[in-house]
């Protein structure tokens, strides 16, 4: 934990992508851990017109599905599309699918969405992947109820550890 007097992030910007409602969900627990960590939060979904100045945050997270162990398009195109910053610090979450018995696989959603952003001039020091229950039901059986219950109170939990070490700056790539 910070000490008083440490650096703490006053303004985040959480970009997100969802499909099915699993990365909006995570989306608001690391909002609701990084205001009681402080840092005030503008939760932005980048399917709508960005109307943020990117320099008014500190802190920019980018959250995502995993597809095809890849980068959703329209999420690609996105970080594509935003200005240079210059060395504004930067987190990336990628969202897998958990089958209630096997985490998802990030494949290389984390290392792309890092080479993109790292270009656009941000300082990348956190990346992480996190399970919610999958939803590539043309493969995989969706998981039962109890199953859901409990991938969702594992990775709760798992999230809100994430955003404790995201608001203490703690480098993990
Ligand atoms: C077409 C498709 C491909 C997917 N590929 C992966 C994958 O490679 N790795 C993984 O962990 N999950 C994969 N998933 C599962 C989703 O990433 C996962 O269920 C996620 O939690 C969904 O988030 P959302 O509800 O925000 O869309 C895939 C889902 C779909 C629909």
């Amino acid at each position: 934990m910070l000490l008083i007097g440490d650096f703490m992030f006053k303004q985040a910007l959480i970009h997100y992508f969802t499909g099915t409602g699993n990365t909006v969900h995570v989306a608001k627990q690391i909002s609701k851990q990084l205001k009681e960590n402080n840092t005030s939060v503008t939760i932005y979904n980048i399917e709508n017109e960005l109307m943020y100045s990117l320099e008014d945050y500190d802190l920019h997270i980018i959250l995502f599905p995993v597809y095809g162990f890849g980068i959703p398009y329209i999420m690609v195109k996105y970080l594509k599309s935003l200005q240079d910053v210059i060395n504004s610090k930067a987190a990336i979450i990628s969202v897998g699918g958990h089958t209630g018995r096997l985490e998802g696989d990030e494949g290389q959603s984390l290392s792309h969405a890092y080479k993109i952003l790292t270009h656009r001039g941000f300082n990348v020091f956190f990346t992480h992947l996190v399970s919610y229950p999958v939803n590539f039901t043309q493969i995989l059986n969706p998981p039962k109820k109890e199953a859901v219950d409990r991938i969702f109170k594992h990775s709760d939990n798992i999230v809100k550890n994430i955003a404790n070490k995201i608001s203490d700056e703690v480098h993990q790539i």
